[in-house]
């Protein structure tokens, strides 16, 4: 038997490393799940090249906002499938959902989840439990026990809690954990029956409005919880103007409030909906240019510090239907990085040390995770990418089961070529030679 000790030398790739701000091409050693210097390199290890020269090398995604669907709805994803699909996008990470059948708020569904991750997850899976009982904003979730199970935040996500009084304690409970509340503001009262953003749009087509000011009010009810209690809140998929105005405000005050935004608000706006299209349907719905303009803003300023999919796959046959009746959501695992690139990168507003942080530094630091970087001793969760390689969306070619994509047929430049995970391959364009034997 073989039994000696292999690495991989990833060759003249371009690293981008938003913590250490490197930005320069060199050589990477990968070695027993790290990054390891050059300089002190191993004796005896046979060393695997990885050609990375024209590609950019960087730390690997972390998707804090993903819909696993397991337990529960298979026919929609699984575990195996969510993550082959982060794998392909550059996603190392993935921050899943609770809002699976049952739902993730008592800790045998964690610690299930955790255990059918260990055995088929091909990148990292962090479960999150729900804030109250069913997700139906009664009662509080056992948190304490969510976390010992492994939950590494709270959301009722697709939903909102209604009762702040209830949300005052959830935030209170979780500020003695210090384990931080993602939140999916919605106050359900005013966007009720609402299928679209409401606007201009939403009358012509005749469609019910679901407006921005559904989303401010629960922002700002989550501010002034957040300074009472000064638990560690999140606001996900943001998408209005008045929204980042608040949070603009309170981050100004020093409060420990965060936020992230999802690539279609940053793409498209509601007039994509004009041909009641249902691949466009989505909670938070698409906004108006001037919302997606604030939203950028937001980004490019760090005023939202990350950037999630929301990936949330249904089956064809559930969005086959009239408008007002198909699930929302949009799946989001393999256009992530590129729909980024597009709106942000190539369009020159930011750059990729900057792109990189919203989608690596940002989310591990709302969640306390390590922070993923490319230096010396870092865990070697890492992505090689061709900036210049341009593809089509096809989502028949996509691993996720869910084909509800709205960027079908659009062509981007930028596709990850190679994904690392712990030092190991988890996936890679065999077609692309770049492992040299
Ligand atoms: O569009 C959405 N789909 N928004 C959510 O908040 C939930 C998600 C889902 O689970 O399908």
């Amino acid at each position: 038997m073989d039994d000696q000790k292999t690495g991989f030398y990833i060759a003249s790739g371009r690293i981008i490393d938003p913590f250490s701000r490197r930005d320069e091409i060199a050589d990477l050693y990968v070695f027993e799940g790290r990054v390891v210097n050059p300089a002190e390199l191993p004796p005896d290890v046979r060393w695997t090249r990885i050609e990375a020269r024209g590609l950019v090398v960087a730390p690997g995604l972390i998707d804090m906002h993903v819909h696993l669907r397991e337990p529960g709805e298979t026919r929609k994803e699984t575990i195996r499938t969510g993550t082959m699909a982060a794998a392909a996008g550059g996603i190392t990470t993935v921050v899943a959902m609770p809002n699976t059948l049952p739902p993730a708020d008592n800790p045998d569904t964690i610690t299930w989840i955790g255990k059918k991750a260990e055995k088929e997850a091909l990148v990292r899976v962090y479960p999150t439990g729900c804030i109250t009982e069913g997700r139906r904003g009664e009662k509080l979730s056992p948190f304490q026990s969510l976390v010992q199970a492994g939950a590494i935040a709270l959301s009722d996500d697709g939903n909102c809690v209604q009762n702040s009084r209830i949300m005052y304690l959830a935030m209170e409970y979780a500020s003695v954990l210090d384990v931080p509340i993602l939140d999916h503001c919605e106050d359900t009262t005013l966007s009720d029956g609402g299928v679209m953003n409401e606007g201009y749009w939403s009358t012509l087509l005749g469609l019910p409005g679901w407006p921005s000011i559904a989303e401010e009010l629960m922002v700002s009810r989550d501010i002034l919880l957040c300074e009472k209690t000064q638990a560690r809140i999140h606001l996900q998929h943001l998408t209005t103007e008045g929204s980042v105005r608040l949070l603009r405000e309170a981050k100004k005050r020093g409060l420990p409030i965060s936020a992230e935004v999802c690539p279609h608000h940053l793409a498209l706006t509601d007039s994509s909906l004009r041909n009641y299209d249902t691949r466009f349907k989505v909670n938070p719905p698409l906004r108006g240019q001037r919302d997606r303009e604030a939203l950028i803003e937001a980004v490019v300023d760090g005023t939202i510090e990350v950037i999630a999919s929301d990936h949330a796959p249904h089956t064809q046959f559930e969005k086959e239907v009239e408008f007002d009746k198909a699930p929302f959501g949009v799946v989001g695992l393999e256009t992530l990085l590129s729909v980024c690139l597009q709106e942000l990168y190539f369009s020159k507003k930011m750059d990729l040390l900057d792109l990189f942080s919203r989608l690596t530094l940002g989310p591990s630091r709302v969640l306390g995770l390590p922070q993923p970087s490319l230096s010396y001793g870092s865990v070697a969760d890492l992505i090689l990418l061709d900036l210049e390689e341009e593809w089509k969306v096809d989502s028949s070619q996509f691993l996720s089961k869910g084909k509800n994509t709205p960027f079908e047929g659009l062509t981007f430049k930028g596709k990850v070529v190679l994904t690392m995970v712990d030092g190991q391959i988890a996936w890679q364009r065999e077609e692309r030679n770049l492992v040299v034997k």
